[in-house]
C-alpha cells in the first residue's frame, strides 16, 4: 500500500455528508427539497433565474456553517505527507477539500464560491449572495452573472487534464459517489483500460459501479479514509 506515487482521488457528495452537506440521491430524489432538474439545468435558470440564484445563495451561505470532516483532513494529510503526487478530482461544489488541507483540486462540476459572467466569461470569487441585479465587476452588465456550477447538459471542466491524470496514475480512489453520473462514473473504467493502476471504492454502500473496482471498502468515509491514508503513508 505504501508504494503508490501518483494517486488520483475522485470524490462525490458522500465525502461531505458527515459535514452536514446533503447528498443528491439519498432523499427520495429530492435535493434540499428540490428536484435536481428544477434547479440544476440551464433550462431552469432561463425559466426562473431568481429561484435558481436563491437556491445557490442558500447553498453558498450554508458553506459558512459546515466544517471539513475526518475524510477531508485525511486527504489533506495524504497530499502533504506522500512522497508523490495526490490530485483530488471532485464533483462537489463545496470548499471542504480546500479547508481540509488539500491544494491540488480539480472542481469538475464548478464551485459554489464563484460566479461567472455569461457576457465576458470571466469567473469571480463570490462569497455572498448573487442575484439578477448583481453587476459583473469586469464588463458591468447586469443580469449576466450565474453560479459557476456545471449543470446537467453542460460539459464538466478540465476533462482533458483529468483524463491525462487518470491514465498516468498508479492508484485511483473513488469516495462517496453513487457512480450514476457520467463522465465521473466512467473514470474507473478509463483507469483500468489505461494500465495497471490499483482501484479502490470507498462508499457507504456498493455504488452502481462497485464491480469495476479491484477493491471496495464500505462504510462512512470519515471512518474509512483516515485508516486508508494511514496505510498509504506507512
Ligand atoms: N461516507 C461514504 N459514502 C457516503 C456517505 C458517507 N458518510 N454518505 C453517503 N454516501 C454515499 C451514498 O451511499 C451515495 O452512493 O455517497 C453517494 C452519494 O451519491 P450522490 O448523492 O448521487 O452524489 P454524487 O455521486 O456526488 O452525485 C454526482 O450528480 O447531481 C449531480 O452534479 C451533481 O456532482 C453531483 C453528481
Amino acid at each position: 500500500m505504501a508504494s503508490y506515487k501518483n494517486i488520483v482521488v475522485l470524490t462525490g457528495a458522500g465525502v461531505s455528508a458527515e459535514s452536514g452537506v446533503a447528498t443528491f440521491r439519498d432523499n427520495g430524489g429530492l435535493w434540499e427539497q428540490h428536484r435536481i432538474e428544477d434547479v440544476a439545468t440551464p433550462e431552469a435558470f432561463r425559466r426562473d433565474p431568481d429561484m435558481v440564484q436563491n437556491f445557490y445563495n442558500t447553498r453558498r451561505a450554508q458553506l459558512k456553517n459546515v466544517e471539513p470532516n475526518a475524510a477531508h483532513t485525511a486527504l489533506g494529510t495524504l497530499e502533504t505527507k506522500l512522497d508523490g503526487q495526490v490530485t483530488i478530482v471532485t464533483q462537489n461544489v463545496d470548499n471542504l477539500h480546500e479547508r481540509g488541507g488539500s491544494t491540488n483540486i480539480i472542481h469538475m462540476h464548478g464551485e459554489l464560491g464563484k460566479v461567472r459572467c455569461v457576457c465576458c466569461r470571466r469567473v469571480f470569487l463570490w462569497p455572498d449572495d448573487c442575484d439578477q441585479a448583481s453587476q459583473c465587476p469586469n464588463c458591468f452588465n447586469q443580469s449576466a452573472l450565474r453560479p459557476h456550477i456545471v449543470w446537467f447538459g453542460e460539459m464538466p471542466f478540465e476533462m482533458d487534464r483529468i483524463e491525462s491524470l487518470l491514465c498516468a496514475c498508479d492508484l485511483f480512489i473513488s469516495i462517496g459517489t453513487s457512480g450514476s453520473v457520467y463522465p465521473a462514473a466512467g473514470f474507473v473504467s478509463l483507469v483500468r483500460a489505461a494500465g495497471t493502476a490499483h482501484t479502490i471504492e470507498v462508499n457507504l454502500e456498493p455504488s452502481d459501479g462497485a464491480s469495476y473496482f479491484a477493491e471496495t471498502r464500505h462504510g462512512e468515509a470519515g471512518t474509512l479514509m483516515p485508516l486508508l491514508v494511514e496505510e498509504l503513508l506507512a
